[in-house]
């Protein structure tokens, strides 16, 4: 399985869709999604877990509509994360059950609509649960049930998308809380589940194995104490880490589901239904961003290239670029790539109106000129889907490439003036 795209194979799908006049003048920006590697990755998941698993797709990593329908056929489910991403999961024609609803804080109205229609709940809490178990007194639900347990088995190098620490504002904290989780499922038959998540990227494979060695001992005393196999839903989260850094070898999903196989063998058979929830490792590396190099500015010291994607695109990198960064390829305007060894440094700059919103510094590039096209590769999750609506800024198009055939298809229209008068009033 690769880890990453080749500049040659952007470089291909570039060329040929500005040959094909898909790029307009007002396409300052553009995302492009692979979707043979997409399906390659969803297909390779599968073929490494049991085939009875559920690998719920977070939503939250690319929630486009044509995306989710894309994958539906391949096998996939949906992790979803609000009821928004639900109705989204919904209407993209999944069924209930291959539908996994986890969200911080679901009202009571949240809750009553996953109820009826007949998804997997994961309670982030107990008080959660008890509003599922008031809800079910008057509500038959043909759908399922688990509760998110926090391992605290510890974070990885990037602390804000750890949650698996002593601290966390998800789940229940198995140290404090394993009595009071004991008694929930004594108490309430319906709950078959336990759900995990140590973190989004960062997280070390070592880390993601401690916290399901940590609720699969919980889960199997629970069996033992109930003498029946109450708890069958394993769900192990996602945070599986990519590399977007073509130059270092990601952790392989292999060895994660053979060691989960190796050390929880149950996992493996007819004991549990084993749910993935991966977002990042299913989406980011299918996916690059080209902007247009508008200016460039020249300082002695640092060039600065102005482009058209910045903290309304990357909110991550902008925040905390050091944790989050990518690899940079620049293009002139006939799409040809820009090498030699007469590099500079640059900072990429975005369009919005403070001075954060840099998308990463000093990076070595040949020299830039105005109208030159920046690819930033591995942008296919985490990135529209954290749109940012400051300054009024149009969303780019997202176009969807399948390279054997050289086709490409509209997976987001670029947003208009008139979608975004309807946003402000
Ligand atoms: C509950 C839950 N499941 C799954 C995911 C997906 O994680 P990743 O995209 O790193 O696989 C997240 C991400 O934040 C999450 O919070």
């Amino acid at each position: 399985m690769k880890s990453n795209l080749s500049i040659d194979s952007l470089g291909k799908a570039f060329r040929s869709a500005l040959s094909k006049g898909l790029i307009g003048e007002e396409d300052t920006a553009m995302i492009f999604l692979d979707l043979s590697f997409l399906e390659e990755r969803i297909r390779h998941l599968q073929s490494l877990f049991p085939s009875s698993s559920l690998h719920a797709i977070a939503t939250k990593a690319n929630p486009l509509l044509k995306i989710l329908k894309f994958m539906l056929p391949l096998g996939a489910g949906a992790e979803v994360a609000s009821v928004g991403e639900l109705k989204l999961a919904l209407k993209a024609g999944y069924p209930p059950e291959k539908i996994v609803f986890d969200s911080p804080v679901k009202t009571m109205q949240d809750l009553e609509f996953a109820l009826l229609a007949g998804v997997h709940i994961n309670a982030d809490s107990l008080a959660e649960l008890d509003r599922i178990a008031l809800l079910k007194e008057k509500i038959h639900s043909s759908g399922t049930a688990g509760i998110r347990i926090n391992p605290q088995v510890g974070v990885g190098s990037i602390l804000e998308s750890s949650v698996a620490g002593e601290y966390s504002k998800f789940g229940v904290p198995i140290r404090t809380g394993k009595e009071e989780l004991k008694s929930a499922f004594l108490r309430y038959e319906w709950l078959t589940g336990v759900h995990l998540h140590v973190g989004s990227q960062g997280c070390s494979m070592e880390l993601l194995l401690e916290g399901i060695r940590v609720l699969y001992e919980f889960a199997e005393e629970i069996n033992t104490i109930t003498g029946t196999r109450r708890i069958n839903i394993f769900d192990i989260g996602g945070g599986f880490p990519i590399s977007y850094d073509s130059s270092i070898e990601p952790p392989s999903m292999e060895e994660y589901a053979g060691e989960i196989k190796k050390r929880f063998p149950s996992l493996f058979t007819n004991h549990y239904s084993l749910f993935t929830e991966f977002g990042r490792w299913v989406h980011v590396n299918t996916g690059w961003t080209v902007s247009r190099v508008e200016y460039v500015k020249r300082d002695p010291g640092i060039n600065t290239a102005m482009i058209h994607v910045g903290a309304d695109l990357f909110l991550r990198e902008c925040l905390n670029p050091k944790a989050w960064q990518h690899e940079y390829t620049l293009f002139d305007i006939n799409g040809i790539q820009k090498q030699g060894k007469d590099v500079h440094p640059y900072n990429l700059a975005g369009p919005l109106c403070f001075s954060g919103d840099i998308l990463a510094r000093d990076v070595k590039l040949p020299a830039a000129e105005e109208g030159d096209y920046l690819v930033i590769h591995d942008t296919g999750g985490y990135t529209f889907s954290m749109w940012s609506r400051y300054n009024s800024r149009l969303m780019p198009k997202v176009m969807g490439y399948i390279g054997k055939d050289d086709q490409f298809m509209i997976l987001k229209d670029r947003e208009s003036f008139e979608h975004l008068m309807t946003e402000w009033i």
